[in-house]
């Protein structure tokens, strides 16, 4: 049978928002709007139609465990349907980032999985989530299409290199160095990488990991917070004893993703702090509070995603590292070996090049595949 359906799930943000007056473009209540409401009036691509469901009325920012556990089960059902050409998400922006990545990184899909924001509510004046929606139907019809795909303002961005990077603009998202995978120019595709998953050489996660999500309530613990001028480590320190004092009102603390300074490094006293959490069980890892670099090139999939696949090792290149290798047998004339120094500098943690947001939720992944 040719797949012809298009599911679509809402979710609520402001892509499904009101506003009293339809000139305010900044005041408005997100998540009104049922999604089949959306959909109205919009041209279908021929021989496709739609089905559907509101799985949610939410402003993304309250997004939760379960809110994400309810999506991914949603959207690896519609997936797993032979009938089902695309699945098309709308959903808030402010962490669409977030779902976005998780559904990349946990279903890897092989059909389209489009989410849909906008950054005006439905009543607005001059409305972008018609347009985005437009968009997303049309990538919904184009052959070969694949992945999880963010249209936005006309630039077509990977589920897994998203992020948000302005609060109001029309164009709010960007992929850092790696770019738009494609646009579209006047209703043409212009596409200048592979799509998600087109020829990436690493396994997909273990058909087990979706389950185990599903199965999980909490997932692992994993709080994020950062490196800055004048810390003290004691966010840490507080985090530690809730962890010792464990009295069963908060899941136990199970990883901490640090979003350093520059690339990837760390106050002192943070590091400090952070190697006695190492030394309690709670996984460290370091990312940069930096928030536009994302890897470009072949192996950039593999850089994103390695994090969750193989843990955070290899990903971000902090230079360090490469200072500790050369000058493991070389001692500085102070006689502090540049090694330590780099130590000194990252605290000897591992590094990822994703963002906060999405290397806290790809620590969750790594610990609820690793040590189920
Ligand atoms: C939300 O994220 O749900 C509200 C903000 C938005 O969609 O732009």
């Amino acid at each position: 049978m040719k797949p012809r359906i298009i599911a679509v799930v809402g979710t609520g943000g402001t892509i499904a928002g009101c506003a009293q007056n339809p000139g305010d473009a900044l005041n408005y209540r997100a998540a009104v709007r049922p999604v089949q409401d959306l959909l109205a009036g919009l041209a279908l691509p021929p021989g496709l139609a739609i089905e559907a469901q509101q799985l949610a009325q939410i402003d993304s920012k309250d997004v939760s465990e379960a809110h994400w556990r309810a999506l991914l089960q949603a959207v690896q059902h519609q997936l797993e349907r032979p009938e089902v050409r695309a699945v098309l998400v709308t959903h808030g922006t402010d962490t669409l980032e977030e779902s976005a990545f998780l559904l990349q990184a946990v279903l890897q899909p092989t059909k389209p999985v489009l989410l849909v924001g906008a950054m005006r509510p439905s009543t607005a004046l001059l409305s972008d989530g018609a347009q985005n929606l437009a968009d997303a139907l049309q990538l919904a019809a184009t052959p070969g299409a694949r992945g999880v795909l963010v249209p936005c303002a006309g630039q077509i961005y990977a589920g897994h290199e998203v992020r948000k990077l302005h609060p109001h603009r029309l164009d709010a998202f960007g992929a850092g160095d790696a770019g738009a995978l494609a646009a579209l120019v006047g209703g043409r595709l212009q596409r200048w990488r592979p799509w998600p998953g087109e020829g990436w050489s690493d396994p997909p996660p273990s058909p087990r990991l979706l389950p185990r999500l599903l199965a999980a309530a909490p997932w692992p613990r994993v709080e994020w917070l950062s490196s800055h001028g004048a810390q003290s480590g004691a966010l840490v320190r507080a985090l530690l004893l809730q962890h010792a004092q464990a009295d069963g009102s908060e899941a136990p603390l199970r990883g901490l993703v640090v979003a350093g300074t520059g690339n990837a490094t760390l106050h002192e006293a943070l590091a400090q702090a952070l190697q006695q959490a190492e030394q309690t069980g709670v996984v460290v890892w370091r990312c940069s509070r930096i928030g536009a670099c994302v890897p470009a090139g072949p192996d950039a999939a593999r850089w994103v995603l390695g994090a969750l696949l193989g843990g955070a090792g290899e990903a971000l290149d902090t230079g360090a590292d490469d200072a500790a290798d050369a000058t493991a047998t070389a001692p500085t004339s102070e006689g502090t070996s540049v090694a330590a120094t780099a130590k000194a500098a990252t605290g000897g943690f591992a590094a990822t090049a994703l963002p906060a947001p999405q290397a806290r939720l790809a620590l969750q992944l790594h610990l609820l595949a690793t040590e189920w």
